[in-house]
Parts: structure tokens; sequence; C-alpha cells
């Protein structure tokens, strides 16, 4: 919080805390706050983002968004333990993140997740058996002129085809 001088008294201003990291996928966390305000009702929907962009939410981001969104550490936690939707387990040694935003949906992305689903042997939101790839979902990251977009470990990857999609999770399946 900072104090502004200004006639009449002065305005408390709250400043949010500095992205944990530069992942790319923080910037779509700070994107659901910021659409909402960093209103301390968008805790559900902000916790929902760092889910389905890391997979997990640990100890830092649930402190970061605690912390950017003024609630107490303590009601964080309890959502977070609360809504079975939530893990606090690390998911797969890669992350594949299809994006699911409009631009991204009407240029085929869920036939990307399909096909995914297909090669991987697991659904979204799940990782593969041996712990090797994590395949997730995550609403409009910000690079709707490349769609369809996927996030390989946090790197966008835009205009991606199915076949350059197999390729990459084949590359990790492999390692
Ligand atoms: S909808 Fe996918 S990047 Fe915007």
């Amino acid at each position: 919080m900072r104090c502004v001088p200004q006639q009449g008294g002065i305005l408390q201003v709250f400043i949010p805390p500095p992205l944990p990291s530069d992942d790319k996928r923080w910037k779509i966390v700070n994107g659901t706050m910021r659409k909402n305000g960093f209103a301390r009702h968008a805790l559900i929907e902000t916790l929902h983002t760092v889910q389905s962009a890391f997979g997990y939410l640990d100890d830092d981001s649930i402190r970061f968004v605690a912390r950017s969104l003024r609630v107490p550490l303590s009601q964080a936690y309890g959502v977070v333990t609360f809504y079975h939707y939530f893990s606090l387990k690390p998911p797969g040694k890669h992350t594949a993140t299809v994006c699911a935003g409009t631009a991204c949906y009407i240029k085929g992305s869920a036939k990307l997740v399909e096909a995914a689903e297909k090669r991987l042997g697991i659904s979204q939101g799940q990782t593969t058996k041996d712990g090797q790839i994590s395949l997730l979902t995550a609403r409009c990251v910000g690079a709707c002129s490349r769609a369809p977009v996927m996030l390989c470990d946090g790197e966008v990857m835009g205009e991606v085809s199915r076949e350059q999609m197999l390729e990459q999770l084949e590359r990790w399946a492999v390692e």
C-alpha cells in the first residue's frame, strides 16, 4: 500500500507485488486479477488460473495470489484444500498447455487437445503415469494473433499444427 497525498487527505493506493518470475504464465495469472481490479472476490478464479496454467499450486503461488488480492493466506489455503479441483502436487516433468480461449478455439484448439489426449492416454488436467507430461488447458494466453497457441513448459508456440504438437509430445515422451 502506498500513500499518495491529495487535496483533503491522503489516498491509499494499492501496488500489487511483482510477478514471482518472468515465466509468461504469471502474466496470465496477473491478467485474471487485473481484469477483476485485484478484488478479493477474484480469489477462486485466480487460483483456478494458476492451476490451469501451472498444473498445481505451490506455497509461493498461493502466497503471491493472497498478497496480490489482499486476502489472508489461511483463506487462500482454505480454498485450495477445500476444492478437489486444486492440486498441491507438482505436475509432470513437462507441461503442455493448450490455449482454449476464443481465438484459439476458432482455430481448432479443441482438436489439438483431443489429439494430445489420445496420444498421451490421459485427459486434460492429468499427468502421464510416468510423470513425464502434463496436459493442461488455459484461457486466452494473450497471443491471439498466433492462434492456435500452446505453451510448452511456459514458452509460447504459435500457429501450432497437430503434427508439430505431436512431435513435441513425442520428444518429451522419449527423453
Ligand atoms: S485465445 Fe488463445 S491466445 Fe488468445
